[in-house]
């Protein structure tokens, strides 16, 4: 589907810094001092290289904590 792309957003309440997504997906994502993916309560863009490492990284989250959102363009 052309101009199609995805979100990946981390729900900070459910995010208790296990690191399964970055150990997964180091591209995508980083961590923080603590331990805790640096964009714990925030939606980032998915560059389309990186969508695989995304859905990784959601599926490798034992708290489901990471949510991928579907965006089409209009
Ligand atoms: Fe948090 Fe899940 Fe990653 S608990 S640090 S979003 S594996």
């Amino acid at each position: 589907m052309v101009g199609a792309m995805i979100k990946l957003t981390v729900d900070a309440e459910l995010c208790t810094g296990h690191g399964r997504c970055y150990t997964v997906a180091p591209k995508l994502l980083a961590y923080d001092a603590e331990g805790f993916v640096t964009i714990r309560g925030q939606t980032i863009d998915v560059p389309v290289e990186l969508e695989p490492a995304a859905r990784d990284a959601e599926m490798a989250c034992p708290e489901s904590a990471i949510s991928i959102v579907e965006v089409s363009d209009p």
